[in-house]
């Protein structure tokens, strides 16, 4: 790391998803605290193409952390504590059509939310350790990730060969157990793409934050509804995945690159003119 810097610095941030633990290979370890607790595990610094990368491993790089125990605000707050304001999250999830099958990739651009009690928003009025009071705040989530971090993903993916699918709706469910045959098929039925465990909250609180924020759903199984075996085992999911790794990072690596210096997306500005109350948090 750059000796005369004195303080890790990086625009742009990837949340590894269950089987990316590492991304960079000349990193710098940086341990951060958040008035939210720890995040997940250290942020990992490197570069890519040039540009500052900070990687945080989203479950703890022994895969620790079950999706409901993750502590969601704190990651986020750490990365833009480090300057990180666009976000890549690759995550695996269970296809929900027969032709989203193991090793699609698919770029979402809607979710739905079916976690349940995971705090979701930095906007709750409770008084922060560091003694500053949240305000109230209700950010737009029509349109919840960034435009231009998508098409940026999948032109990486399209030109690595892996022809994409350009949008689709992830479903967000509690977890930590896999769905049933029946919540699937109502899933499916109602025409929702893909089922994950950890898109929700953190594309909220990325927005939260003013970061832009693009999920990578990179799928590991048919859902329990779509297929007829035994349903889908975590060790399914951690094999795909580590199947796909290496082109995963190649399509992270190049859409990394493409992400432009200077934001001129509505992520940039989702707190314009607001009062938020955490203008003078350290870190923020
Ligand atoms: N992550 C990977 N596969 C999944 C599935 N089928 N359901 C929920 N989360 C998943």
């Amino acid at each position: 790391w750059s000796a005369h810097r004195s303080a890790p610095h990086a625009p742009l941030g990837v949340i590894g998803g269950s089987g990316l633990y590492a991304l960079l290979d000349e990193v710098t370890e940086v341990s951060v605290d958040t008035p939210y607790g720890p995040p997940s595990d250290s942020l990992f610094l490197g570069e890519v193409a040039g540009r500052r990368v900070a990687f945080l491993p989203r479950h703890g790089r022994g895969h620790q952390l079950p999706p409901h125990r993750i502590n969601y605000r704190a990651n986020l707050w750490a990365l833009r504590s480090v300057g990180v304001r666009q976000v890549l999250g690759p995550c695996a999830v269970g296809g929900l059509r027969p032709e989203y099958g193991p090793g699609t990739l698919l770029v979402p651009d809607q979710f739905v939310d079916r976690t349940s009690g995971r705090p979701q928003t930095y906007y709750d009025g409770l008084p922060l350790p560091t003694g500053q009071v949240p305000q109230v705040v209700h950010v737009s989530m029509a349109d919840p990730y960034c435009p231009v971090g998508r098409r940026a993903a999948l032109e990486a993916a399209r030109a690595a060969d892996w022809g994409p699918v350009d949008g689709g709706t992830l479903v967000v469910i509690e977890g930590p157990r896999f769905s049933t045959r029946a919540e699937s098929r109502w899933f499916t039925a109602n025409g929702w793409s893909v089922v994950g465990m950890t898109g929700h909250p953190e594309a909220v609180l990325a927005r939260e934050l003013g970061l832009c924020y693009t999920s990578l759903a990179l799928v590991t199984d048919l859902d329990a509804g779509v297929e007829s075996g035994q349903g889908v085992t975590h060790t399914e999911v951690l094999e795909v995945f580590a199947r796909n790794v290496e082109r995963l990072r190649t399509v992270l690596f190049k859409a990394l690159e493409s992400l432009p210096v200077t934001r001129d997306c509505l992520c940039a500005r989702a707190l314009d003119g607001l009062t938020t109350g955490l203008e003078d948090v350290p870190g923020h």
